[in-house]
């Protein structure tokens, strides 16, 4: 066997470099099953026209993009209040702060809105579609705005989840 030590150097070079290429291997497979899993554990692809996603988008471009925005980048200077004490409709998006609250929280906020926050200088003006839309259509409109959050929402808003879940109701 050749014993050159230049060669030997750099064969171990090129041994951690396939490591390194593995490890990413493993890495990017290990992901692309949880892809797989997440979009096979849903009752249909999220990606389908008839998903709860694209339901939930359906239903966000009908009763929520008036106030919220089209792409839910919330009413201009949301953070002003108005006269009449109320305030304009924050964003969902990554700018506001609906990825702080845990999933209990926003389907309660849906389905009966923001009337219980009411107090002598506050006005809400966050309407509530118990009335309009089902439990399963609350669940996809809220999936929807998790749509538009990244990963650091996305963690961040599970981790409020634990403490809040969804609550089962029929
Ligand atoms: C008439 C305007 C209006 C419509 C329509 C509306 N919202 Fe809101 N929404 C608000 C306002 C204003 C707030 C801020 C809280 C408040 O003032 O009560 C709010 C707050 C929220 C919050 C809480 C955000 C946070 O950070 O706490 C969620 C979640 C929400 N809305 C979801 C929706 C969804 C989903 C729809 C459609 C199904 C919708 N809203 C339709 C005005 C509206």
């Amino acid at each position: 066997m050749d014993i050159d030590p230049r060669r030997t150097g750099f064969d171990l070079r090129s041994d951690l470099r396939l490591t390194t290429v593995r490890s990413i291997a493993i890495l990017a497979g290990l992901l692309g099953a949880v892809l797989v899993l997440a979009a096979c554990g849903s009752d249909s692809s999220p990606a389908s026209e008839d998903g709860p996603l694209a339901q939930g988008a359906a239903i966000y471009s009908e009763n929520c993009a008036a106030c919220h925005g089209k792409s839910g980048e919330g009413a201009v200077n949301w953070r002003q209040q108005n006269a009449d004490k109320t305030y304009p409709a924050p964003p969902h998006d990554p700018t506001g702060h609906t990825w702080h609250h845990g999933d209990g929280h926003l389907y309660r906020t849906v389905r009966d809105g923001g009337g219980a926050f009411d107090s002598p200088g506050f006005k809400s003006a966050m309407p509530a579609f118990g009335d309009r839309l089902d439990p399963r259509e609350i669940k996809a409109v809220i999936a929807y705005l998790k749509s538009l959050w990244g990963l650091e929402e996305l963690t961040a808003q599970a981790r409020a989840s634990e403490v809040d879940p969804f609550v089962l109701e029929d």
